[in-house]
């Protein structure tokens, strides 16, 4: 999977299914992915934007999730939090970028 920092700086970590886009990013120290609360969907600052070539592999958000990401100002229409997103194997190769800030 590939993380993309705002300044194109790009990290390329491994992952195992079954964990979630936040984890894979705290457990690899990517600078701005916070995950404050803990992927319990409730402080956004887990947002990422997964490459469009890549939205479909990440399934679709939930009520919670799209609650919390319509109070997020930098959202784009491929924006999810890390947390609500299960790896998968299909998600080998992933891109995600990551926005200049979080909430
Ligand atoms: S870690 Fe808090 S919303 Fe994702």
């Amino acid at each position: 999977m590939i993380f993309i920092e705002h300044g194109n700086t790009k990290h390329v970590t491994e992952f195992e299914a079954g964990t979630t886009l936040m984890q894979v990013a705290v457990d690899n120290a990517i600078p701005g992915i916070d995950g404050d609360c803990g992927g319990e969907c409730d402080c956004g600052t887990c947002h990422v934007i997964v490459a469009a070539e890549w939205f479909e592999n990440a399934g679709a958000a939930g009520d919670a999730e799209e609650q919390m990401l319509s109070m997020t100002p930098e959202r784009t229409k491929t924006s999810r939090l890390g947390c609500q997103v299960e790896t998968t194997e299909a998600m080998d190769g992933m891109t995600v970028h990551l926005p200049v800030f979080q909430m």
